[in-house]
C-alpha cells in the first residue's frame, strides 16, 4: 500500500510516496540515488547498509522506508564537511598503494550460499565446520542466553537438532536457534509444545516453503523425537 513519507536525508528535506513494504536501503539507493549505502548480504549481518537514523546506526536492510517517516537519515554521502571527505569516505585509490609488512592471514567464512571462487579456494586452507552437536549447541545457548529456562533451552536444542535432519530449503543455524530461544523467553514460554512451535517457528525457519513443510504432524513428530532424545540423555546423564 502506498504511504507518504517525509525524511531529512543528508540535511535535505524530502517527501515521497513509497510502498509500505519498501526497505529503507532500497529507498535510499533507488529513490534517492544514495548508492554509497550498499546491499552486502541478505541476512542482515554484514553491515554494508548501515546508516544513521536520528543519529543511531541501523542496518537499513532491516528497516522499512515507512518506518523512517519523520526521521533524519545520514548516509556515507552526508559525512563530508566543507567539501572535505570524511575519513571513512576515503578510498584506497585515493590513499595510494599499501604493502603489508608480512603477508596477512585472512579468515574467510562462508555458509555456502555465496560460493567462494576457485582461485581463492586454491590459496586457502579449507576447514569444514559442521553444525554443533546437542551438547555444544546447548552450551552456546546457555552462554548467550543465561536467563533462559534450562528446560526450554534443552527442548529447543533437541528440536533443532531433529529439525536439521529434515529436507528443508534452509536448515536453521545456531543464530536462528538463539533467535528462537530469545523469542520464546520474551513470550514468557517455559517449555515447548506443538502450538507454541507452530506460532513461533518463523524465528527459526525463514522460507515459506519450509514453514509450510513443518506443520501439524511434522511438528508433533519432531517434538516426539526431541523428547526421546531427552529420555536417552537422561539415561546417559544430563548435559552439564
Ligand atoms: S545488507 Fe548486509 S546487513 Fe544489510
Amino acid at each position: 500500500m502506498p504511504q507518504n513519507i517525509t525524511v531529512t536525508a543528508n540535511k535535505s528535506k524530502l517527501k515521497h510516496t513509497v510502498d509500505d513494504r519498501l526497505l529503507l536501503v532500497h529507498y535510499l539507493r533507488n529513490v534517492l540515488g544514495l548508492t554509497g549505502t550498499k546491499v552486502g548480504c541478505d541476512t542482515s549481518q554484514c553491515g554494508a547498509c548501515t546508516v544513521l537514523l536520528d543519529g543511531v546506526a541501523v542496518k537499513s536492510c532491516t528497516v522499512l522506508a515507512a518506518q523512517a517517516d519523520g526521521a533524519s537519515i545520514t548516509t556515507i554521502e552526508g559525512l563530508s564537511q566543507n567539501d572535505e571527505l570524511h575519513r571513512v569516505q576515503v578510498t584506497v585509490p585515493e590513499l595510494g598503494m599499501f604493502q603489508a609488512a608480512a603477508p596477512p592471514a585472512v579468515v574467510i567464512t562462508s555458509n555456502r550460499k555465496r560460493e567462494v571462487h576457485d582461485a581463492l579456494k586454491r590459496r586457502c586452507l579449507c576447514f569444514w565446520i559442521d553444525y554443533p552437536d546437542f551438547q555444544k549447541e546447548l552450551q552456546i545457548i546457555t552462554a548467550k542466553l543465561p536467563d533462559a529456562p534450562r528446560c526450554l533451552t534443552e527442548q529447543v536444542t533437541a528440536f533443532v537438532q531433529e529439525l536439521r535432519q529434515a529436507e528443508l530449503f534452509k536448515v536453521p543455524g545456531v543464530a536462528e536457534t538463539l533467535d528462537w530461544v530469545a523469542a520464546l523467553v520474551a513470550l514468557n514460554q517455559k517449555e515447548l509444545d506443538a502450538k507454541v512451535v507452530e506460532e513461533t517457528l518463523g524465528a527459526l525457519l525463514k522460507y515459506r516453503e519450509d514453514l509450510q513443510t513443518v506443520r501439524g504432524e511434522v511438528v508433533q513428530g519432531l517434538l516426539n523425537r526431541a523428547g526421546a532424545r531427552g529420555v536417552r540423555r537422561g539415561g546417559e546423564g544430563r548435559p552439564q
